[in-house]
């Protein structure tokens, strides 16, 4: 049967991590800067091949901001698969995406696939020269790294979830995620 597995996936994690920008370089393969906060939630669909078999994503890519949290429980209720994000130069991040995980393996479903995913790679990647850095703390950008691969891929490997870092900017790692997830959806 070749008919395209229907999974139906939820995106969490603090406002501005990049979760609407990932999906959409996801689903259009393309990118915008300075993207309006997510209101609500935003459904999109996505059919990806792995191994002979196709899963079309159901997304619900949802609103970070805390004034929708209470929200969320709609879209993670019945997900197959989850994404929770953070930015990797923001460590804050990370401790919102943890409570994230937390609440979904209490109230989620007990087979979800969870992926941890720290997004803007592109902002710490090593072809930055350290007078750039150091530019851009001068500037006030603040883009250097505040939480390290080997950080969060602990976390993450004692957490049972699946661990990514990407960039919705330069799509690195992007697909790679959601065949990860694809990968890892039981077969019935
Ligand atoms: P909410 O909808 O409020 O929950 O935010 P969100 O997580 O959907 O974040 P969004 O995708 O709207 O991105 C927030 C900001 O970060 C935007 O200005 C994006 O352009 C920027 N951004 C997203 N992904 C990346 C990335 O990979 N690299 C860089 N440099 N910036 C990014
Ligand atoms: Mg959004």
């Amino acid at each position: 049967d070749r008919r395209p597995v229907p999974v139906k996936l939820v995106l969490l994690g603090e406002s501005a991590v990049g979760k609407s920008s990932l999906v959409v370089r996801f689903v259009n393969r393309e990118y915008a800067e300075n993207r309006e906060p997510t209101i609500g939630a935003a459904f999109l669909t996505q059919k990806c091949t792995v191994d002979d078999r196709t899963v079309k994503y159901e997304i619900w890519d949802t609103a970070g901001q805390e004034r929708f949290h209470s929200l969320a429980p709609m879209y993670y209720r019945n997900a197959q698969a989850a994404i929770v994000m953070y930015d990797i130069t923001k460590s804050s991040t990370l401790d919102k995406a943890k409570g994230w995980v937390k609440e979904l393996q209490r109230q989620a479903n007990s087979q979800i696939v969870i992926a941890l995913v720290g997004n803007k790679l592109d902002l710490v990647q090593e072809n930055r020269s350290e007078q750039n850095e150091d530019a851009d703390e001068q500037d006030g950008n603040g883009t250097s790294r505040q939480v390290t691969f080997e950080e969060a891929s602990a976390y993450a490997s004692e957490a049972g979830l699946l661990f990514f870092e990407t960039s919705a900017k330069t799509a690195a790692n992007v697909d790679e995620v959601f065949r990860e997830i694809a990968k890892n959806i039981p077969h019935d």
